[in-house]
């Protein structure tokens, strides 16, 4: 089953319960978190995240785009996040093993992302104890940028190591997602799409949500 997750980068944050609300129809919802050294940006943190909490029951896919991402692990899953994504060049790799550990005893699912530059090969140390692999098709940083086709090859052997190591971990694919691009990126191997602009740039959301869904 194919999961859509609007991603709210794309929302208004002074009317933010009103743009969650237009995207209920969708299964997850993907919170970018920017810290502006990880990557050239600054979006939201831990105190943005309790208050989406209060305001919803979907599930909260968030994404850290942030350095040494071990730190806030503990506060991000507090906050209320059901699912952590930490970038594997983020931290030196024991750093890394110990962001998952600690997602393991807060109770929060696990994963890694992968910025376009990485190669397929880098999630294996972790791929047995994740949930979810996430492949940026873009460069961290913001939203509306085009779709890297080149990464489709990144998602097709992200996926022949999912399927020989750990099937039942999700893939995740996020940047340029939209009803033209859809399709190609579930064909190449992805069961999870983040989608921002093509989701909040629609006059429908809900009609956006749905285009996906059928692409
Ligand atoms: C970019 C973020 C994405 C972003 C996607 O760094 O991780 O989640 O919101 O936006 P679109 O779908 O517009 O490319
Ligand atoms: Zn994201």
């Amino acid at each position: 089953m194919v999961k859509i997750a609007p991603s709210i980068l794309s929302a208004d944050f002074v009317n933010l319960e009103r743009d969650i609300q237009r995207v209920s129809s969708a299964d997850w919802l993907h919170v970018d978190v920017m810290d502006g050294c990880f990557v050239p940006n600054i979006t939201i943190g831990v105190p943005v995240v309790q208050s989406i909490r209060k305001c919803t029951d979907m599930f909260l896919d968030v994404h850290l785009m942030i350095d040494k991402p071990v730190r806030y692990v503990e506060a991000f899953a507090k906050a209320g996040a059901d699912l952590l994504s930490v970038h594997l060049e983020a931290d030196h790799p024991t750093r890394i093993a110990e962001a998952l550990r600690l997602m393991e005893q807060c109770g929060v699912q696990k994963a890694v992302a992968l910025r376009p530059i990485t190669a397929a090969s880098a999630v294996l140390p972790y791929l047995e104890q994740l949930d979810m692999v996430l492949v940026m098709t873009v460069e961290p940083g913001f939203g509306g940028q085009a779709f890297m086709e080149h990464q489709l090859d990144t998602i097709r052997q992200v996926r022949e190591l999912i399927n020989q190591y750990n099937p039942a971990c999700r893939l995740e694919v996020d940047g340029g997602v939209s009803p033209k691009t859809a399709g190609k990126v579930i064909a190449a191997g992805a069961d999870t799409l983040v989608a921002g602009s093509a989701v909040y740039g629609a006059a429908d959301p809900a009609a956006a949500i749905a285009a996906l869904r059928e692409a």
